[in-house]
């Protein structure tokens, strides 16, 4: 069993082998001395596990800087690291994050639905979540199509690709009335967009902070292999045994099926005699009456190569700079 009823700490020192782990995704507690939340939020906390462990304000500084060298020390080279926070602890996460050799990727910003109602100020309903990866980058697993094709489009033309790999992310909180959780639990659908980029099947992904196992669970049912600690023993002890109930690769089926890349000249060099074929396609296109978008669209396709590679194409190109100079990126 990969699961521990322990302090991150010393859990991760007694049971984790270094570089041992291809992904974390952790959400450590927040860290707010007094926690109010339950106040703020409209949920019947009689089905909220007890027992959930804080840790004091001024214990904070320490506290991450000890859990994120260790997680460091245990993810492999080219391991990623995804840590969700508030903004109370998030500059103590962020030195701690400093005094390692991670590098960061993107500042994710996460904004969910249920925000903290306050009358006096605005509204908090986003979080951080902290990508970053362990060097040599050039060994990180980043599935840039995991869950779009670089073809595909939304209706108005834009690429759904693009847009679903910007990094702010508009992903509703779950609505589980009646259901025992976790005072924090994290959305499914969060989880499974961390876990789809950044590792593959039977990759070895830990949460330091398990809560209601969400990570876990998720990882599991996409067929990854998962580890991790929760210290609160109540919601261990329940949650142990609703782990059992996931089967490996369970959650798969659900996914959506993304369409083969088309764009299979994508990156590769390009031949004088390509460019010449693509700048004579493109004149060709507009003299039948095809918008400047539409054209790169069917170029794009036809040649298997990205829509703003052949704006490129057509923006450099000597022979049509005077007709088409005035093609700037805010026209598509
Ligand atoms: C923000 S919650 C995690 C929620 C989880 N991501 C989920 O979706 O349910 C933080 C969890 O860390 C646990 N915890 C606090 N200190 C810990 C420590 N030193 N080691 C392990 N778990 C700890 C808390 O009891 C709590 O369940």
């Amino acid at each position: 069993m990969n699961f521990y009823n322990e302090d991150c700490i010393y859990g991760t020192k007694k049971y984790l082998k270094d570089n041992s782990v291809d992904l974390i995704i952790s959400d450590p507690p927040y860290g707010i001395n007094g926690d109010k939340l339950d106040k703020h939020y409209n949920r019947d906390e009689r089905n909220v596990l007890d027992g959930y462990v804080e840790v004091p304000e001024n214990e904070y500084p320490e506290f991450s800087m000890k859990w994120i060298q260790d997680a460091e020390r245990v993810l492999r080279p080219g391991g990623s690291i995804y840590i969700v926070s508030g903004y109370s602890q998030l500059r103590h996460i962020l030195n701690a994050l400093a005094e390692t050799k991670l590098q960061e990727k993107n500042h994710i910003i996460w904004k969910y639905n249920f925000g903290v109602y306050t009358s006096k100020k605005y509204i908090s309903s986003h979080y951080h979540i902290l990508y970053y990866v362990k060097p040599p980058c050039n060994s990180v697993t980043f599935n840039t199509n995991a869950f779009f094709a670089d073809c595909e489009k939304t209706d108005n033309g834009g690429s759904m690709n693009y847009l679903d790999r910007e990094d702010v992310w508009i992903i509703n909180r779950e609505y589980k009335p009646g259901q025992i959780k976790n005072k924090n639990e994290l959305p499914k659908s969060l989880l499974t967009k961390m876990i789809l980029y950044s590792s593959n099947p039977n990759d070895m992904i830990c949460d330091f902070f398990l809560g209601s196992f969400s990570t876990a669970k998720v990882a599991i049912g996409l067929g990854r292999h998962a580890c991790g600690f929760e210290i609160n023993k109540n919601a261990f002890d329940y949650q142990i045994k609703e782990i059992e109930k996931i089967k490996s690769g369970e959650l798969l089926a659900e996914l959506r099926k993304v369409p083969e890349n088309k764009l299979i000249n994508k990156g590769k060099p390009l031949t004088q005699e390509e460019t010449t074929q693509i700048v004579l396609e493109f004149d060709s296109l507009i003299r039948k009456g095809y918008s400047k978008k539409l054209a790169c669209d069917s170029i794009s396709n036809k040649f298997g190569r990205g829509y703003w590679s052949i704006l490129n194409i057509i923006g450099n190109n000597n022979q049509n700079k005077n007709t088409y100079e005035t093609i700037s990126l805010g026209n598509f």
